[in-house]
């Protein structure tokens, strides 16, 4: 079996990691899949002895790899065999979820942990092949099957796929995956975060069946320039995947049209139709989509709507449109822990819908696909993130090609959800030279790739011509996004809440303007004066002078407050206030509700 895959293999150069992984398959959400949900093996491994020789050289980069090499999955043949690890003797952990949040010794723990799950397999047809499909595994994940080495991803928060046709057999597959999540000073982020460095197999492994000539990848928008027109394409892989049939069928629209692929296996389409019903926020209308080609047939749900900015406006089918958001981190509120499940995504979702938003800013990495899926399917407006936080290693090209191939990934899993309006490029980064030309590299690779979304990133505000009365945006970065967006901590990091009725705003740029991140910090049920730090009524007074601030900057257009739940981090250790949690939420991690939540909310009423 030739297997056709795009590797994204970077030269071994001095300053290229490589790493290779395969084309990612589009959609997997509604395909025939296997589950690999459940009880897995684990091992700690923080010395990572079962993936180097006492020599320090990878077991898996020799030509005949020892049985000491974890991913073996060895047993003993016969007791006078020396063998110091045994996956079937080993402790269980669940997958999906975070290491940390399940075991208690692990919930500090940064390093490499080792999985693994057996399983049989039975093709529904010989001639189909399987793939190995995980949601996300942070941050560095080696895979193999049977003892073949898959492949590596790196990045903490998209999906990846192997191809394992080749390797799988009818009874006693043994998956193996080392997971490590080390934070990496050239990593994407990078070493310092305000947020729990969760490790593992965060969200869901599946196995997925495909036809000999499947279709990998499908793009279907209303043209940016014709909103009576569905453009895209439609691309196969497979051996046979040149001048190859598709049917694409809308039957709402009564749309049902083949096409047939080029030398590359990829069809573009450009369909005119004047019956459209666009997603809206009050109309979130999803059309059934259906894909054919000679074996297989999948669906989807997609909503078809405009999103351009003109001037200072947002227009969200050609109207303007207000963002009342909020931001959220990826971590339930059902339980400890990473996010992973519809029922988390469906509880965040229903707190932010309480608020009144119409709008949320997943922060600051690529959340789970259910909330984007919920988003659309009850009309709110998303802006996603790439974790390219704080001080990145500007100069470094692996860490760039890193961030990149995180943001492809990101891109190419929700490209068809018509709630993401917004790819954000980074969060609080520097104004330097090095990482304006980073921002400018992804922000054109954005573009390129998706010509229909608006580029943004969270900058930060600074003094007018030095005086700190004033504040305005002064970074070369702002030319080159659609929306201007800024956080601004007046009042909790920068002076006192009544500051905020001393400061102005002078922005210059004719763009729309959110404000990406404000807040304070506050115990849940801690009462008091509202000049009294960490109490409901400090945060709420802060509240209500920033939003009177906010009204008087005349280009926004939205505001995603910092943040709407409590969360994990280990800068926040101040005990009986903190305890390792970011307190600026609307909400308390016990998912009880602090005063500034009905500031906000009735703020929200009247917009
Ligand atoms: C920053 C940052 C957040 C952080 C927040 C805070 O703006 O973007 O990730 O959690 O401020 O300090 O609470």
């Amino acid at each position: 079996m030739i297997r056709i895959s795009l590797s994204i293999v970077f030269l071994s150069l001095p300053f290229f990691s490589s790493f290779s992984q395969e084309a990612l398959i589009h959609n997997v959400y509604n395909r025939k899949t296997i589950s690999l949900t459940g009880d897995w093996k684990y091992i700690i491994d923080p010395y990572e002895n079962g993936y180097y020789n006492y020599r320090y050289e990878p077991f898996d980069q020799q030509e005949s790899p020892q049985a000491s090499a974890f991913f073996m999955n060895s047993t003993l043949k016969d007791s006078s065999q020396l063998l110091e690890y045994n996956f079937d003797n080993s402790d269980k952990i669940k997958v999906p979820g975070d290491w940390n949040s399940q075991k208690k010794e692990l919930l500090y723990y940064e390093g490499s942990l080792w999985y693994k799950k057996s399983f049989d397999y039975e093709a529904s047809n010989p001639a189909n092949r399987l793939f190995v499909y995980f949601e996300a595994s942070n941050y560095q994940s080696e895979i193999y099957l049977n003892g073949h080495k898959l492949g590596t991803h790196i990045g903490g928060f998209t999906p990846f796929n192997f191809e394992i046709s080749e390797f799988v057999k009818a009874k006693d597959n043994f998956l193996v995956v080392k997971v490590d999540n080390k934070r990496l000073k050239d990593g994407v982020p990078t070493l310092n975060t305000d947020w729990w460095n969760y490790g593992g197999l965060t969200r869901e492994v599946k196995l997925v069946e495909t036809a000999p000539n499947f279709i990998q990848d499908y793009f279907i928008q209303l043209d940016p320039k014709n909103n009576e027109h569905l453009k895209g394409y439609i691309s196969l892989n497979g051996n046979e995947i040149e001048q190859h049939k598709i049917t694409l069928e809308i039957p709402e629209l009564k749309i049902k049209k083949e096409f047939t692929t080029d030398k590359q296996g990829k069809a573009f389409f450009d369909i005119s139709t004047k019956k459209i019903q666009y997603w809206s926020l009050e109309n979130p209308y999803l059309y059934d989509i259906e894909l054919s080609v000679q074996d297989e047939k999948i669906s989807d749900q997609i909503g078809f709507r405009s999103i351009r900015t003109e001037g200072s406006q947002i227009l969200l089918n050609e109207k303007a449109v207000f963002l009342k958001g909020i931001s959220i981190h990826e971590e339930s509120p059902l339980r400890e822990g990473r996010g992973h499940s519809r029922e988390d995504a469906e509880k965040l979702l229903d707190w932010a819908q309480e608020l009144g938003c119409n709008y949320v800013r997943l922060a600051h990495y690529p959340h789970n696909e259910h909330m984007l899926r919920l988003a659309d399917e009850r009309g709110i407006l998303v802006w996603e993130e790439n974790p390219v936080y704080w001080t990145i290693s500007w100069e470094n090209e692996n860490t760039y090609q890193n961030a990149e191939n995180q943001l492809s990934e990101l891109i190419s899993r929700d490209k068809n959800r018509a709630s993401v309006i917004i790819w954000s490029m980074a969060n609080e980064t520097p104004n330097v030279p090095q990482r304006n030309t980073f921002l400018r590299r992804l922000a054109s690779f954005a573009k390129a790739k998706d010509g229909t979304r608006l580029i943004s990133a969270a900058l930060e505000q600074k003094n007018f011509q030095g005086n700190p009365a004033i504040r305005t945006i002064d970074d070369p970065f702002a030319d080159v996004v659609d929306v201007l967006s800024f956080n601004q901590y007046i009042g909790w990091y920068d002076g006192l809440p009544e500051k905020c009725e001393k400061v102005t705003w002078e922005i210059t740029q004719n763009k729309p303007v959110l404000i990406s991140e404000f807040g304070a910090g506050a115990k849940q049920g801690l009462h008091g004066s509202k000049e009294a730090r960490w109490t409901e009524e400090f945060q709420e007074d802060l509240y209500i002078k920033t939003l009177k601030m906010l009204d008087k900057v005349d280009k926004i257009q939205g505001i995603s407050p910092w943040i709407l739940v409590d969360f994990r981090s280990p800068r926040r250790p101040l005990p009986g206030i903190q305890d390792g949690w970011n307190r600026k939420g609307l909400i308390s991690d016990e998912g009880k509700k602090k005063k500034a939540f009905y500031i906000l909310q009735e703020y929200y009423k009247k917009k």
